[in-house]
């Protein structure tokens, strides 16, 4: 096999949780993403070169960095004699609920297995993804890592093994993300979530994410609708983006079918029904935070199918 020096690969930006389906659900979307460049070097050691894009401080640290944790692992694991120089360009701001840590740590990971000569599964690559996301979240969620890794709805069972079931996304439905001028740090807002909740509040979010899983297998919008709604978290983690409970309002006016918080926040998602209502639905939520004084920017794109990928190797 001929030896490759580089390879670079992107990864998507994901929505954690889908509101109804806590660390268990979550799904990639077109909008942005983050890309990864990883190089062999001669010592088996990672280091990371250059960090540009929408973010340019991150820890410098391989062992501290959500892009390289997966990677020593790697090393480790597969007493590399080699290691690996890591430039991230980051597409995907950091606190801002749109799984910046896990697109970092996949795309890092695809790199690096780019370089090695053997075949990694899915289930190894997501393995070493989520040792670097969980230094990001201070907890192992594949949330955001398995739609980032393999495109879709995923719903995570197990993370280890790894058991994902890809659920079919109706194909009109377009993804709105609106991201605030606001930063929530996901260990913070997983503070905020209380240990125990009552059981009609436990029976509610059951019913809600059995029915949008059942809406999405059937492809019934109105069921998907009726179902996107999350009693669960959403009401804990409101008060941490100012504006929340308009911006949802006026997205569910404007014609979207489900509206909640995207995965810690203060990123806020809403599904629609084609790209024309979602292009109404992303300009009523902005127009909704502007109004309480928030500065907010915002993407219409379909559910990412593809998940991360390799953009080039040599
Ligand atoms: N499931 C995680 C949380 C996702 O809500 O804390 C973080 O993006």
């Amino acid at each position: 096999m001929t030896r490759r020096e580089r390879a670079t690969a992107f990864g998507p930006a994901t929505v954690g949780n889908a509101a109804v389906g806590f660390d268990i659900l979550g799904f990639a979307t077109d909008s942005v993403g983050d890309r990864v460049t990883v190089r062999r070097i001669d010592d088996p050691t990672v280091e990371i070169g250059e960090i540009s894009g929408v973010v340019d401080e991150l820890p410098r640290e391989a062992s501290k960095n959500t892009a390289t944790v997966g990677l020593l692992k790697i090393i480790e694991d597969f007493e590399l004699s080699f290691g690996f120089r890591v430039d991230i360009e980051k597409g995907i701001d950091l606190g801002s609920g749109m799984g910046g840590s896990a697109a970092s740590a996949v795309a890092a990971v695809v790199a690096a297995a780019a370089l090695i000569d053997r075949e990694f599964t899915a289930s190894e690559l997501f393995g070493y993804a989520l040792a670097g996301e969980a230094v990001a979240s201070g907890a192992a969620h594949g949330d955001n890592v398995a739609p980032c890794l393999l495109g879709g709805l995923t719903l995570i069972r197990s993370l280890v093994p790894m058991e994902v079931i890809q659920v079919p996304v109706p194909s009109s439905i377009c993804c709105v993300l609106v991201k605030p001028e606001i930063r929530v740090d996901t260990r913070e807002a997983r503070e905020l979530i209380p240990e125990a909740f009552d059981l009609p509040t436990i029976v509610g979010q059951t019913t809600n994410l059995s029915g949008f899983i059942a809406g999405c297998y059937r492809g019934d919008l109105e069921l998907i609708g009726a179902s996107l709604k999350d009693i669960l978290i959403e009401p804990h983690r409101a008060p941490l983006i100012k504006g929340f409970s308009q911006v949802r309002s006026e997205a569910l006016s404007a014609g979207a079918l489900g509206c909640s918080i995207s995965g810690s926040g203060p990123s806020v998602f809403a599904w629609c029904d084609g790209e024309e209502d979602g292009r109404k639905v992303e300009e009523a939520m902005i127009q909704a935070f502007a109004d309480e004084g928030v500065g907010a920017r915002g993407w219409t794109a379909p559910v990412n199918q593809r998940g991360a990928y390799l953009v080039d190797r040599k």
